[in-house]
């Protein structure tokens, strides 16, 4: 953050509008204070009163939370069903209100009340059923941002299958990776889908995959988007239309146990391999629930929309299970926000009379570039409420958001959560907290976020390491398949508290600032990458030798990714070679992990210890060493040989 940000930044304050807060859900600040004295005093009553407003369950907890660390169980011997959460539970009230307005890349639209939305999935699930899933079998989604998506996912829901989205703009190897790590049994994705004008091929990235094998894999259920391959349907594949025909429109819901796994969700970490966040039924339901609620003060009158994919877990939580049980209007766009003009959104937002806004930073940032003419254009005075996620927001970005899009008036909820929180954890609630630009401000009622210092003391004030110390109800159960990496991943620093991954500042208000990850995790864009994973495309490579990857700081994208490459003996390097190791990366893990600049060098500092030295790698990535270019890596390598700390 630069110092003039810092000073903007910390001198501006923005309380909740009068007329915002006097109609929110929750509503000043002595709403917030008694919540959160409530959680302190008993923290069981308060969440026991919470799942009970919250879900509706088939069959009552008897037990609030479980806490064995770094395992949690929540809600234990209650039954419920977060489908039936999300659709069946509206169809009394409010059956036709829209639940999904879609529009398509080339203009197309579709709406879906609740009642269509639920009839649709009730088909879905019992298609599935009929295909042979049962409770606990896993399911993988590799879809377009289309209303198919949100259908699947809530189908899985529906019958106590277990939902493994991987984001569309994955390449067809890390498609086989998780799908083999899921040991998924049916796959659901479509013949395509629209992005930037053209046609992304997901049945040929899941035939590809699947011809390097996915043992468990039985059926792929084909959706038609585009119409390019239905024709040609193979053995395996079945097409939607097929598995719903004749599929009645009700289906009686498998009433799962609060613990029973609702999804698997890969993410990136700090090894080669992505993991297995794994969430539950009950906790998440109530937590994700809750928060699009409190955080988004959602009204029946509302049309939401959260730009975020399916892919993602912000599309888990609050395009698909949050809004949903609040019974919303969610708006579902499936392309490019630049496609066809650069005002695609602003004219989104302007004929759909939306009236929250949830995005990334980094759109953010690349609106702002673009020119203040194109969202000027546009009415935007339907919105209300702003809000951001996935990566820190700088100042001015959000004073541009706030002036520009929210002409001033609309509160901007800067949310942090990550894919292992299941929800929002630290946010303003718009009506009752006064905001900082740049900072997510407080923690929501009942979390416990805490930053420590290397000796594991608190920071009241001041910088240091993220943890979250007591259990919340969506956090993530486990790594799937993989206990012993959620153990040390995430309570490897501090036996009882969830250790988050990211540096965090507090200020004198108590304000918390996410500075960003401590780990080999990087930002880019909002998407999260292990610099790991890249690093072990780029050697899977026969031409490279040895290969670093680090993130170096970006006005637009928050975090650009520098490789250093060392090359076998003999194999020249050039452009060429450049451009080939960027789309080897794009065909292993897909076009998000390219790296953004590919440097060659003879070899890589490391200490004499043998590890490489990052924080080096980062300065010179970043143009901080003495002279910012590649050929001082080898006074860094004589200058690494004589260090003998690890950093
Ligand atoms: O570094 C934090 C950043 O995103 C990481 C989590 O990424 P992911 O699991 O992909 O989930 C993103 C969407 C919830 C965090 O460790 N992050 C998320 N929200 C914010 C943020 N950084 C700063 N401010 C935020 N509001």
């Amino acid at each position: 953050m630069s110092e003039f940000s810092t000073v903007l930044s910390e001198s501006r304050r923005f309380p909740p509008p009068p007329a915002f807060a006097a109609r929110a859900h929750l509503s000043s600040p002595e709403v917030y204070r008694r919540l959160c004295a409530e959680a302190e005093a008993d923290p069981d009553a308060y969440w026991a009163a919470r799942a009970k407003e919250e879900l509706f369950w088939k069959t009552p907890f008897h037990t609030v939370c479980e806490w064995a660390p770094p395992h949690a169980r929540w809600f234990l011997g209650g039954t419920t069903n977060l489908s039936y959460n999300a659709l069946d539970r509206h169809l009394d009230t409010h059956a036709d209100t829209v639940a999904i307005r879609f529009e398509g890349e080339p203009g197309d639209r579709r709406d879906y009340t609740y009642r269509e939305l639920h009839a649709e999935v009730c088909r879905l699930a019992n298609g599935l059923r009929a295909l042979g899933v049962r409770p606990g079998d896993r399911v993988g989604i590799y879809l377009p941002l289309i209303p198919e998506a949100a259908i699947a996912m809530l189908a899985c829901a529906r019958i106590g299958a277990t939902h493994s989205v991987v984001f569309g703009g994955f390449s067809a190897e890390a498609l086989r990776d998780r799908m083999n790590d899921a040991q998924a049994r049916v796959l659901i994705t479509a013949d395509g889908g629209w992005r930037k004008g053209a046609v992304v091929p997901l049945l040929d990235n899941v035939r590809a995959s699947l011809a390097h094998g996915v043992p468990t894999l039985q059926t792929v259920v084909v959706a038609r988007r585009t119409g390019a391959s239905l024709p040609s349907l193979r053995a395996q594949e079945r097409s939607w239309d097929d598995v719903v025909a004749g599929q009645p429109a009700t289906c009686e819901p498998e009433w799962v146990d609060a613990e029973h796994p609702l999804f698997i969700l890969y993410t990136s970490g700090s090894t080669g391999t992505p993991k297995g966040v794994l969430h539950t039924t009950g906790g998440y339901g109530v937590w994700t629930s809750l928060t699009a609620r409190w955080v988004f003060d959602l009204k029946p009158d509302d049309v939401y929309w959260c730009t975020a994919d399916v892919g993602w877990v912000t599309g888990h939580s609050y395009v698909v299970y949050g809004p949903l049980m609040n019974g919303a209007t969610v708006v579902l766009y499936e392309g490019a926000p630049t496609t066809p003009g650069p005002d695609r959104f602003w004219d989104l937002i302007a004929r759909h009379r939306v009236t929250i806004l949830y995005t990334a930073p980094t759109a953010i940032r690349a609106f702002m570039r673009l020119g203040d003419e194109h969202p000027k254009r546009h009415d935007l005075t339907s919105l209300r409420l702003l809000g951001t996620v996935g990566e820190p927001i700088n100042p001015e970005a959000w004073m541009w958001y706030r002036e520009t899009i929210g002409g001033g008036r609309c509160p901007i909820v800067d949310t942090w959560w990550q894919t292992e929180t299941g929800g929002i954890l630290i946010s303003p609630l718009p009506g009752v907290t006064t905001t900082k630009p740049g900072s997510a401000t407080l923690p929501l009622p009942g979390i416990h976020p805490k930053i420590l210092d290397k000796q594991h003391q608190e920071v009241t004030e001041g910088a240091g390491r993220l943890f979250v110390t007591r259990p919340w109800p969506s956090m993530l159960r486990t790594i799937w398949g993989n206990d012993a990496r959620f153990k040390a991943g995430y309570f490897g620093e501090h036996p009882e508290f969830y250790f988050t991954g990211d540096g965090a500042r507090r200020d004198a208000d108590g304000y918390f600032w996410i500075i960003g990850r401590v780990d080999d995790v990087v930002n880019v864009a909002g998407h999260r990458l292990g610099t790991a994973e890249v690093e072990s495309a780029l050697v899977s490579n026969p031409k490279v030798a040895e290969a670093a990857v680090v993130g170096r700081p970006d006005a637009l994208k928050g975090t650009a990714l520098v490789a250093f490459v060392t090359v076998k003996a003999g194999v020249p390097t050039s452009k060429a070679l450049e451009a080939e190791l960027a789309a080897h990366v794009t065909r292993e893990i897909g076009a998000i992990a390219r790296p953004d600049e590919i440097r060659f060098a003879a070899a890589l500092p490391k200490t004499r210890s043998g590890k490489i030295m990052r924080r080096l790698l980062r300065d010179v990535a970043s143009g901080q060493d003495s002279k910012g270019d590649t050929s001082t890596l080898e006074d860094l390598s004589v200058l690494a040989a004589l260090r003998t700390d690890d950093e």
